[in-house]
């Protein structure tokens, strides 16, 4: 029946922007089974394209921080000062801070260049309400 597709693409959109590949947009409440956020499919990515240049070893941010953003573990690890996910809370995650320009300029990541898109942001924080997992 017609009017019922109308109806649903209404409350996708209600719903949130629908982002990229593989990224899922959806966050409303309303939703009764939240795709998993995978690590290696949505967020490792992010930080492949957009982190590792300056956060893999001999990297200036991985130099300046200790925060290795090629793996899982060193992820999780943080800085050398500690923590920087904090599973299941990505409003108290120090990364999600940096990458929401929650801190003043010169804290601001990725260092000096253009801000993460609201997807991406939006997976790596779902990532982490869902509780940070190796999956
Ligand atoms: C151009 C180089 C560069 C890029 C690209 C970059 N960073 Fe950084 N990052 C740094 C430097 C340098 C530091 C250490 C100084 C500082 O905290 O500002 C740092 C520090 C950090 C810290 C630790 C901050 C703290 O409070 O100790 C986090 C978390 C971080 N970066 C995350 C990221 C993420 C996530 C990305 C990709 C979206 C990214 N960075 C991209 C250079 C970079």
């Amino acid at each position: 029946m017609k009017n019922r597709h109308i109806f649903a693409i209404a409350a996708a959109i209600a719903a949130g922007p629908i982002c990229g590949l593989g990224a899922p947009g959806f966050t409303h409440a309303a939703m009764a089974a939240e795709p998993p956020t995978s690590f290696q499919e949505d967020v490792l990515p992010v930080f492949q394209v957009r982190c590792v240049s300056c956060h893999s070893q001999n990297g200036e941010g991985f130099k300046a921080s200790g925060l290795d953003l090629t793996t899982y573990q060193g992820v999780l690890a943080g800085t050398k000062f500690g923590p920087m996910v904090i599973p299941g809370d990505p409003d108290s995650s120090n990364l999600m801070r940096l990458l929401d320009w929650r801190v003043p300029p010169q804290l601001r990541m990725p260092h000096n260049k253009k801000q993460l898109s609201v997807c991406d942001r939006n997976s790596i924080r779902t990532w982490i309400r869902q509780g940070a997992k190796n999956n």
